[in-house]
């Protein structure tokens, strides 16, 4: 016998479990998907009264059958180099930042976290981001603990055995470079890539990170499904695992300032993302400040750097159709010079330190430290101007900034002002 329609009341209930169980918000537009997977579950289990599943779901077992469900139940959808713009920051200004960071200390261990990451396309992508900008002489371990609610989502990435809608957009040379084909005609990342990777079920609103001492973490598409009050608790168990000064990069159309006030955010071209500001660790406060905000410019309005830097006219826009790695937003007069950014490279632009040794409360603002931050990644994406235009906003904050000072008087000087850039 087919299992029975569900009601609203039953729909209401399943809505609640959902949420309660892993933050899921499953809005009345997708209430059709979910009676089919709901009936399709019931039919395996060889139930045919939804109340029978709701004893199920309320009893000893709930929990597990809980976690099957939201599994079922969340959007799943992913693919390799998602974004390519952030894939590039990664590699050009997150990645040689965090080896000049540890310059002078021993430690060369490099964690990295995708959180949510389905079926491991992120995770995948992070170990080959990873690999290409950390050189494999055995001096620096890599570690991608790629995580997910979803056990057969796990179970697939685990596999490593990829189809065509996985690649959409990865351009051919990446794809020659860091997979092999198999004798079914799917793809699996190289050996290389796939040995940096472990995964593992878990639930984000429940569970306890992977592991401690991570240093970036990928949450991409993943809190947009959440109600604010859920958003906010799995951001901070990641503020938590993060190192201080680690990184967060979330999905285009999230965004944490409601949610955290332990991150400064960071802005280059057309992407963003978040660094954790040094002291914030503990759990939030209930009354979140919000996210160090930066404006760029002082215009405080916000446009494609390509808009804004004139040699760039005429430069390709950001297409998830052309290699993620290289470099389209640079100024057409350089670009032939130019070559990836890695760890061993001594042009890598550093991390912006320079905190006075007694900083004012001013310098210690997070939007200082975003300034900072985004004048150095401005520099490394080589926007000059709107690297500019952050040190012009920096000094505007503390006039006696001496890296601005200085990185404004090199900029002028690279513009052949040297009068300007004497005074
Ligand atoms: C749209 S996919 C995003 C995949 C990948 N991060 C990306 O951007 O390409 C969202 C993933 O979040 C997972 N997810 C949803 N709620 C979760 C929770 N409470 N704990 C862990 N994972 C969850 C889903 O199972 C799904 O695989």
């Amino acid at each position: 016998m087919a299992p029975e329609p569900i009601s609203g009341n039953d729909f209401r209930f399943l809505q609640q479990v959902l949420r309660q169980t892993c933050g899921l918000v499953v809005p009345e537009e997708r209430r059709e998907q979910a009676a089919e997977v709901v009936r399709n579950r019931m039919a395996e289990l060889e139930l045919t009264h939804f109340r029978q599943y709701r004893c199920l779901l309320e009893s000893c077992c709930g929990p597990d059958e809980r976690m099957v469900l939201a599994g079922r139940l969340a959007v799943g959808e992913t693919y390799f180099f998602r974004h390519p713009s952030q894939w590039r920051v990664l590699q050009r200004c997150v990645f040689p930042w965090i080896a000049a960071q540890r310059d002078n200390t021993t430690d060369r261990r490099l964690r990295l976290w995708s959180a949510g990451c389905s079926t491991g396309e992120e995770a995948y992508t992070l170990a080959i981001v990873a690999r290409q900008a950390f050189p494999e002489d055995g001096r620096w371990q890599i570690e991608v603990i790629g995580t997910d609610i979803s056990e057969p989502a796990i179970a697939a990435a685990k596999k490593a055995y990829f189809s065509e809608r996985s690649f959409r957009g990865v351009p051919e040379g990446l794809r020659t470079a860091y997979f092999e084909a198999t004798s079914d005609g799917r793809q699996r990342p190289i050996k290389e890539a796939r040995q940096l990777v472990r995964f593992e079920c878990l639930n984000l609103l429940d569970g306890s990170p992977p592991c401690r001492d991570i240093d970036v973490v990928f949450c991409r598409n993943v809190l947009i499904y959440f109600a604010p009050e859920d958003a906010r608790r799995v951001v901070a168990k990641m503020s938590q695992c993060l190192r201080s000064g680690g990184y967060l990069f979330l999905g285009q159309s999230e965004r944490l300032e409601r949610w955290s006030n332990d991150f400064a955010t960071i802005r280059v071209g057309d992407t963003f993302f978040y660094k954790k500001l040094p002291g914030s660790a503990g759990p939030l406060d209930s009354g979140s400040r919000g996210a160090g905000r930066v404006r760029c410019g002082a215009s405080g309005v916000l446009r494609r750097s390509s808009e804004r830097h004139p040699r760039s006219q005429g430069q390709p826009a950001d297409s998830s159709t052309r290699d993620p790695l290289s470099r389209t937003a640079a100024p057409s007069s350089t670009a032939g010079k130019r070559r990836r950014l890695s760890v061993g490279d001594r042009q890598g632009p550093p991390e912006p330190r320079g905190r006075a040794a007694n900083p004012g409360p001013q310098e210690q603002s997070p939007e200082v430290e975003s300034l900072r931050t985004q004048a150095m990644a401005h520099l490394c994406a080589e926007d000059l101007q709107a690297a500019a235009e952050a040190l012009e906003d920096l000094l505007r904050l503390v006039p006696e900034d001496t890296q601005a000072l200085l990185g404004r008087a090199l900029l002028k000087a690279g513009e052949g002002d040297c009068e300007e850039a004497v005074r």
